[in-house]
């Protein structure tokens, strides 16, 4: 039964959390597969008290400002640098998001792109559908073994922890570097802390799990690729702005890197004749991480409760600014 509240849903969601919204607000939805334009999602806004977007809505001051009644901007995703937070925190306007529930399968997506680029699944596929198999040849397309390998994770919050279970079943050695050392979880994750620059020097592969922001965007550019091992291997399924990209295409065409598995871009959707997409000892994914059905209906239903909580006068389970409402 809806209490009011009018919310603007910038995308169609997984149903049973639009049946929680429609249960307590007066709901619209954006319709179309596409994003709302700007002007669209400005209008959207204007008169609504809530807002459930996407990683692909630029939430920023210009919109707060069109939006003079919203309390709430539920991001239906765990990262949230497309929304100025401080522009929302002025206003008063609470941001949340939706952790833990992607992390496993975010976790597994690292990994089937590291497993895809060390032992080049994507190449493969292609060259079989090519009729390029004409007999078992000992040395054609050979990848690099996973197991025994030392994988280097950049952020071991949550995902990056995760990725370290998985690796620990697949016998890697496993390091980590972040702004802080846990050491609390190092023992039960089987990781040794070290610095940026020893991972990048060491690691055979290197997966990073850090968010987007002002400290971490530009923290892999020319200079870190160098530092790499010749092979390694380079995942991302965090956010395409902590890598330089120009870097990145310098360093698989002539080395240091020997792959790469990517689902993470600058700009999103990656455009088709970007020059990474020239390569072939790349794995490219459009941003799936967190793509199976299981956690992106989770996603939807954390992201409808976050929003109906704070409409309720009630804290959300996952606030990024609780200040807003402990006021
Ligand atoms: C997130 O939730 O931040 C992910 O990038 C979505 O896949």
């Amino acid at each position: 039964m809806s209490s009011g509240g009018r919310v603007f849903v910038s995308r169609r969601i997984p149903e049973p959390a639009m049946q929680i919204l429609r249960g307590h607000c007066e709901v619209e939805v954006w319709p179309e597969r596409l994003p709302p334009s700007r002007s669209d999602l400005l209008a959207g806004v204007s008169g609504a008290e809530g807002l459930l977007c996407l990683l692909t809505d630029h939430v920023d001051a210009e919109l707060l400002d069109a939006a003079p009644h919203l309390r709430v901007v539920s991001n239906y995703a765990v990262g949230y640098d497309n929304i100025d937070v401080v522009a929302a925190s002025e206003r008063g306007v609470a941001v949340t998001n939706t952790p833990g529930v992607l992390t496993g399968a975010t976790a597994d997506f690292a990994f089937a792109l590291l497993l895809a680029a060390a032992r080049r699944v994507t190449e493969a596929d292609r060259s079989v559908r090519r009729g390029e198999w004409l007999t078992w040849e000992p040395e054609f397309l050979l990848g690099r073994d996973v197991h025994g390998a030392v994988l280097g994770i950049i952020g071991l919050g949550r995902i990056g922890r995760a990725v370290a279970r998985r690796a620990a079943g697949f016998d890697m050695k496993v390091i980590y570097t972040d702004a802080q050392r846990f050491t609390d979880v190092e023992d039960e994750l089987a990781v040794d802390y070290v610095s940026l620059e020893e991972l990048l020097r060491i690691a055979d592969f290197v997966s990073i799990h850090v968010p987007l922001n002002r400290e971490t965007a530009g923290l892999i550019r020319r200079r870190q690729l160098q530092m790499m091992k010749p092979g390694t291997i380079l995942i991302n399924t965090s956010r395409g702005g902590i890598v330089d990209e120009n870097a990145l295409v310098e360093a698989l065409r002539e080395g240091p890197l020997a792959g790469a598995g990517l689902d993470v871009f600058d700009e999103e959707p990656l455009p088709s004749d970007h020059p990474i997409t020239e390569l072939d000892n790349v794995v490219l994914a459009p941003h799936l991480g967190s793509g199976s059905a299981e956690a992106r209906s989770a996603m939807a239903g954390k992201a409808a409760r976050n929003l109906v909580a704070v409409l309720s006068g009630r804290m959300p389970d996952h606030i990024v600014n609780p200040e807003v409402l402990e006021k």
